[in-house]
């Protein structure tokens, strides 16, 4: 082979590594389009999926948005409800407030006017019974004694302290009926004769007639004690004769008080009586005059009895 021949043979082999080559390329080209065909697909596709995200995140983010709007809207307006219903109950609470406080200074003034009334009463008749005694020489702090024994002996006798309070206020009442006797008679400074000393005795009844109409509890009360004050335990007394615990307890307490300050209290018709003879009195009218539980009271508990006398003792002395 000669020279020529090398060359020529020389060139085909270049021309057909060329072509080959070449071919290679081609295939290779078509491989990596293909791959870049896929591949741009395929971030189509993520791009279409993120897009597609996307939508869905915003779509979501809106909805919370408007969910979160309608929240604060509805929020803000239960707060200016609540504000407006406190306003409301404020002011309804500050109208009952007033309302209530009202009624408290009414009720105030009512009890203060009731109270007020209650003492009238009770001033007016223990005024009244002070009258009574006035008329027959007996002074204002005889029936205030009377009063307060009648108190002592009705606690210890087992009443009930309001009773025992009715007792204490109705028994300055018992002479009430003198104020009808004639001066002559009630004021008359020696014994009574028979005709006097009967007129005197009707003062229990007169003293009863003038108070039993009434429905006051406590006149009810003074017109027992005006009517039974002067009964004895053994049935010898007046009006009625009555006898025992027929008396009633007002009468035979208000009996024994009466007494114990006539014979215990300097007048001006007469001294007092030393304590011995009173006591020697008690003992021996124990169930004749005087009710012999009652007297058991008294000497149980004379020191009481004597610290009221001592108490109130008369202007006199
Ligand atoms: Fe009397
Ligand atoms: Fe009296």
């Amino acid at each position: 082979m000669d020279k020529e021949e090398r060359r020529k043979e020389e060139e085909r082999r270049r021309e057909e590594e060329r072509r080959e080559k070449g071919e290679r390329r081609k295939k290779g080209d078509k491989r990596d389009k293909e791959q870049r065909r896929k591949e741009s697909q395929r971030r189509t596709k993520i791009s279409r999926r993120n897009k597609e995200k996307n939508t869905e995140k915003n779509s979501l983010i809106n909805e919370i948005e408007i969910l979160k709007r309608n929240f604060e809207d509805t929020t803000k307006k239960l707060i200016k409800d609540i504000v407006r219903q406190d306003k409301i109950m404020l002011r309804s609470d500050q109208r009952q407030r007033k309302d209530y406080d009202e009624l408290q200074l009414k009720l105030e003034e009512i009890k203060l006017l009731s109270k007020e009334i209650e003492d009238t009463q009770v001033e007016v008749i223990f005024t009244m019974g002070a009258i009574g005694e006035s008329r027959s020489k007996e002074t204002g702090f005889h029936v205030k004694r009377v009063a307060e024994y009648s108190k002592l002996f009705a606690l210890y006798y087992g009443l009930p302290l309001k009773e025992a309070e009715m007792l204490k206020q109705a028994s300055p009442m018992h002479d009430i009926g003198k104020v009808a006797i004639p001066d002559m008679i009630l004021n008359k400074p020696g014994r009574f004769t028979d005709e006097e000393r009967v007129i005197m005795d009707t003062h229990a009844q007169i003293g009863y007639d003038m108070l039993r109409h009434s429905n006051r509890i406590l006149l009810k009360t003074a017109s027992t004690v005006a009517y039974e004050h002067h009964e004895k335990y053994n049935g010898k007394g007046y009006p009625q004769g009555l006898k025992g615990e027929e008396i009633h307890i007002y009468g035979r307490i208000t009996a024994l008080a009466d007494v114990f300050d006539a014979l215990g209290s300097d007048r001006v018709y007469k001294k007092a009586w030393e304590d011995e003879r009173i006591f020697k009195l008690f003992r021996e009218e124990r169930g004749e005059h005087f009710d012999p539980k009652l007297i058991d009271i008294f000497f149980e508990n004379l020191d009481e009895f004597l610290t009221i006398r001592s108490t109130f003792k008369d202007m006199l002395d």
